[in-house]
């Protein structure tokens, strides 16, 4: 598969088969991830990769969670800035009407949203849950270089056969995960990636986000 085509076909999935993902297949996409560029080549990212029973045990804890805390607890870092300015609010209210209208999820049905919202905590079904962590001495350059990172696991996944979502949301149970995969308190959940085989009956799938034009996000200079 050429890049390119990767990068046009890949999507945040949010609809899984319960077809398990082989481990060698997991460390093959892992091993090669691993020749993204970082700064100074620090490689500043950790992963936690669970499957199997594992995986099923820390979704039955966290669903007892989101029982008493349904929007989750208090993340460790701002998933967006406070006050969200234009043009990002429009385009994240864009993609969130988007994906509900799919759903046939009006904007007052705030049950349904918040089932929706749920569902990342099942990890949209996903067999393979990676948790992305990085040390907490990091700043913005190494945050940026586990995006570089990420990016590369979610393209040769697509070249794999598989699919993958990225997710923030699991910011807001980030003591559950970092206490159950022992993870040393020098590293900090960055996100969740759930993995797996794409399930194309779904609607949910269907969902394609829009990008802004490049005049809009670009200046060229000098040509
Ligand atoms: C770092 C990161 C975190 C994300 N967190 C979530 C999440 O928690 N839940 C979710 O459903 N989608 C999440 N997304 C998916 C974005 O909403 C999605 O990438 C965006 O709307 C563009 O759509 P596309 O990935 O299908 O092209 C996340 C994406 C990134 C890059």
């Amino acid at each position: 598969m050429r890049v390119s085509e990767a990068i046009q076909k890949r999507i945040s999935c949010r609809a899984f088969k319960t077809k398990p993902v082989s481990l060698e297949l997991l460390k093959t996409i892992l091993n090669k991830a691993g020749r993204s560029p970082s700064g100074g080549n620090l490689q500043p990212w950790h992963l936690f990769v669970i499957g199997g029973d594992e995986l099923k045990k820390l979704l039955i804890i966290v669903e007892q969670e989101l029982k008493l805390f349904p929007k989750g607890h208090s993340p460790e870092y701002s998933v967006y800035p406070k006050e969200l300015e234009e043009p990002y609010w429009s385009r994240r209210f864009k993609c969130g009407e988007d994906l509900y209208s799919i759903l046939n999820i009006g904007r007052d049905e705030k049950v349904q949203r918040r089932q929706q919202f749920s569902r990342n905590f099942k990890l949209f079904n996903a067999p393979v849950g990676i948790f992305v962590f990085i040390d907490r001495k990091m700043g913005p350059p190494q945050w940026s270089d586990v995006g570089m990172y990420l990016q590369n696991i979610f393209l040769l996944s697509k070249e794999y056969g598989l699919d993958t979502c990225a997710q923030e949301s699991w910011c807001v149970f980030h003591e559950l995960v970092q206490d159950y995969v022992r993870a040393p308190s020098n590293l900090m959940l960055f996100c969740g990636v759930a993995m797996g085989y794409m399930e194309n009956n779904d609607p949910i799938n269907s969902l394609r986000t829009d990008r802004a034009p490049l005049g809009e996000i670009s200046n060229f200079i000098g040509f």
